[in-house]
């Protein structure tokens, strides 16, 4: 098995229906064969999204979710920015599995696992807006997961900035989203709560992956993880760790943050 050509082949597939296809394949060839993770295939640098000819791109202003979640338009609108992010989402799995060499095998299955969990995601909010009369591509979208692909050529500062933080902080934008559907309760929101319920279950695994390696490669390079954790997020976006952010405690320390952590920036005085 070629891994590292057949897996970039499946991240630059631009339809998703053929992407899921070729995934589906690939992952179960991946599961029982034995694979050189240090093989010579030279992988492309990527500068535009897999999704560039089939999706409206716009800038991040011009896609702002709308906030209402009791017209259908409100709806639909809403399930198509979260349906948007788990498509990211999947090719941000596939590059982080495919992008860097040598790493134990966990690391690769990991990554896999994640994607396997992101197409998954995707469908069941795609399901949704279908319901609604919408196709996934009716709405314009924002490249701003695909820019912090590109803003993170290595291993240390991707698994810090896109599980450990851009994850990491739609732990704390699910359950604000799952509020809101709360106080509409009708029946098709009450399918987007079991739909966004289930997501960030499985979130909360993800950022634990990232966690994991992040952690994996500070040892490595024998640094600090919590100091290199925020240099990382500053250098990439200026001014976010002097943010106040409310945190999911819980789940954060489920996906490893330490209480130090968390108190910075949460900026209170406790991590209960
Ligand atoms: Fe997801
Ligand atoms: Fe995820």
């Amino acid at each position: 098995m070629h891994y590292f050509k057949q897996l970039e082949e499946i991240l630059l597939a631009q339809e998703p229906k053929n992407k899921f296809e070729l995934f589906e394949i690939f992952y179960k060839e991946f599961k029982k064969t034995t694979i050189d993770f240090l093989d010579s295939y030279q992988i492309k640098n990527i500068k535009e999204p897999s999704y560039q000819n089939i999706l409206n791109i716009v800038p991040p202003s011009e896609a702002k979710p709308r906030k209402y979640v009791n017209t259908k338009e409100g709806k639909a609108f809403l399930l198509h920015t979260i349906a948007h992010i788990e498509y990211s989402a999947i090719d941000l799995a596939l590059d982080a599995a495919l992008r860097f060499k040598g790493l134990p095998r966990k690391y690769y299955e990991d990554w896999l696992e994640v994607a396997e969990d992101e197409i998954r995601h995707f469908l069941m909010i795609e399901k949704l807006l279908n319901e609604l009369g919408t196709k996934y591509g009716d709405i314009p979208v924002h490249t701003n997961l695909f820019e912090a692909m590109v803003l993170t050529p290595d291993l240390l500062s991707r698994m810090a900035v896109v599980p450990r933080y851009l994850e990491a902080n739609g732990l704390e934008q699910n359950p604000k989203i799952m509020e809101k559907l709360k106080s509409n309760p009708d029946q098709f929101n009450k399918k987007i709560l079991n739909a966004l319920n289930i997501i960030l279950e499985e979130e909360i695994t993800h950022v634990q992956k990232g966690d994991k390696w992040f952690k994996f490669e500070c040892k490595k390079q024998k640094l600090n993880p919590e100091s290199t954790y925020l240099e990382i997020l500053e250098k990439v976006y200026p001014g976010s760790t002097n943010k106040k952010y409310n945190i999911n405690f819980e789940a954060r320390k489920q996906a490893g943050f330490s209480c130090n952590e968390l108190k910075f920036l949460s900026k209170q005085e406790s991590c209960l």
